[in-house]
Order: C-alpha cells, then structure tokens, then sequence
C-alpha cells in the first residue's frame, strides 16, 4: 500500500527554504513528497532555485528578502502566474544572534526583529488575498522555544522577542481570518541541528542541553517539517491559533 499523500495537488510557498540542512529545505522534501508543489523563496536566486531543481522540475525558486514588503508581493504574484494557486504558506525565513542584553545596538534589533518578525507580517500580507479568493488556506510560522522560555541557548534576548512576537501575530491573524477559511498556526522547536546554530555549540553546552530534554536527543530537521506538514493538511482541518511545541521534552508546560 503507498503511503497517502497528505498534500495532493497543494501549491505550498516557504521562506528560507534554499539552505541544503535547513529546516525550510527539509519541509519542501516532505511536502513534495506528499503531492504539494513547492516554491521556495530565500534570499539568493540561484541557491532557491538550485534547492527547488533538488527536489524536483515541478518545483520552483524565486528570490524574495521576506523583510520587503515588494519583494514579497511581487514573488508571490509570480507564484500565481506560474503555478495559479497558493494553498499553504510557511513562513519560516530567520536569523538569530547570541547577544546579551546591554550588546543590543539599534541594527541589530532592527535586522532580527525584522527577518523573524516583520518578515511574517510582509509575506503574509502578500499571500492572504489569494488565499482569500480561493476562500481557504494553510499558514504555519515559526516561533522558537525562545520565545516561550526567555532564550537561554543561542539567541539573544531580541531574538525571544521577535519569536514571541510571531505567536501573538500568527494568534491575532487566525482569529481575524478564521471566516476566511484559512489557518494560522505556529511550532516552537527547541535546539534543532542545522547551518543556523553548526559549530556554535561546545560539547560541554551540548551535554547540558541534552541533560534537559527526555527524548535524549537534539532535533534535526524532518522533526519540524513534520509538525509543519500537519498543520498544513486538511488532517489538522478544525485546529488553528495553536502552538505545536518541537523540543523533545525541553519545556513541558504545566
Ligand atoms: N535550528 C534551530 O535550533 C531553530 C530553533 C527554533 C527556531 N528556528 C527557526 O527556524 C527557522 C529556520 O532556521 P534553520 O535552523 O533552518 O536555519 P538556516 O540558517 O539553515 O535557514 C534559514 C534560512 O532563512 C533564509 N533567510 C535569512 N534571512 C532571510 C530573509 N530576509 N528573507 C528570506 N530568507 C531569509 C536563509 O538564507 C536560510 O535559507 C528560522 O526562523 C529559525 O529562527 C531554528
């Protein structure tokens, strides 16, 4: 028997998808693998479209810093052409800096609070309109077990900020686009092992870390894409506004 296809026939657009270990790349090979056709959208052309030529020739690149309002509304447009359809978004694109409280300078609040957080706003501004024509969709974002616990492993404290940011943002919208038929819902990973955080942590840090997570394990990056793909199948059909937690056990809430 095949395995069913939880995406079939879907148009599913993700930010900072081009990285070959990220998180983003790893939830375009399971959704391609579930039917949906991908457009990736990251900061460089060629690295989007060589990622979405990885996976396979339906799949499509396109350049697009998620921290302009243009850039997003003129890739998204073009997504409609080539593809006349945009079912689920996920915006995952982030940075993140280990900083101290007292380091913080004016850009660097500006650059983290604008990828993590007004780079949400931007793309989704871009796509609900179409999403609202074809009354529904799937939008899932990424937050960060920093913004649920006040940081503490690799992000400064304007990175927690900006990920919280993204619960309250991605809450409001699925209550105003609930009528809308479209979702809106958030994962919090904890400690995942990618380019983001590779060579920036001590065995000794990493042994502290592992200390605190029952699963005994870090994350990699098919444990997020599967919580993405959840919530973006009609399998998740009556759940929006939530947050899905991806940590291993790092924070069990009470
Ligand atoms: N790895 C972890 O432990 C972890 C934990 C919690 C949350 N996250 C979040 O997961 C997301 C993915 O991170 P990752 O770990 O896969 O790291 P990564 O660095 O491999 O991927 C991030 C991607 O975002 C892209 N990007 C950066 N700025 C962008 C912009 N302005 N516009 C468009 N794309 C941009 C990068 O080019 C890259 O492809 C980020 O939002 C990150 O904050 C990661």
């Amino acid at each position: 028997m095949s395995e069913s296809r939880l995406l079939d026939g879907k148009v599913a657009v993700i930010s900072g998808a081009a990285s070959p270990r990220g998180i983003g790349m790893a939830t375009a090979r399971m959704f391609a693998k579930h039917g949906a056709r991908i457009a990736i959208f990251d900061l460089d052309l060629s690295a989007a479209r060589d990622a979405a030529a990885s996976i396979g020739p339906e799949h499509r690149g396109y350049v697009c810093d998620v921290t302009s309002r243009e850039a997003c509304e003129a890739a998204a447009q073009q997504v409609v052409a080539d593809f006349g359809a945009i079912d689920v978004l996920i915006n995952n694109a982030g940075i993140t800096q280990a900083a101290r409280l007292l380091d913080i300078d004016s850009a660097s609040w500006d650059r983290v609070l604008d990828v993590n957080l007004r780079g949400v706003l931007n793309l989704s501004q871009a796509v609900v309109p179409q999403m609202k024509k074809q009354q529904g969709g799937a939008i899932a974002c990424m937050s960060s077990v920093s913004a649920q616990r006040g940081g503490g492993i690799l992000g400064g404290p304007h990175y927690s900020a900006a990920k919280a940011g993204v619960l309250g943002l991605a809450k409001a919208m699925a209550r105003e686009l609930g009528n809308d038929g479209i979702r809106v819902n958030c994962v919090t990973p904890g400690l995942i092992q990618t380019d983001i955080n590779a060579g920036k942590i001590s065995d000794d840090k990493r042994g502290e870390i592992l200390a605190g997570i029952p699963l005994n394990r870090l994350g990699v990056p098919d444990d997020v894409a599967g919580a993405f793909l959840f919530l973006s199948a009609p399998i998740s059909s009556y759940i929006t506004g939530a947050v899905i937690d991806v940590n291993g056990g790092m924070l069990i809430h009470g």
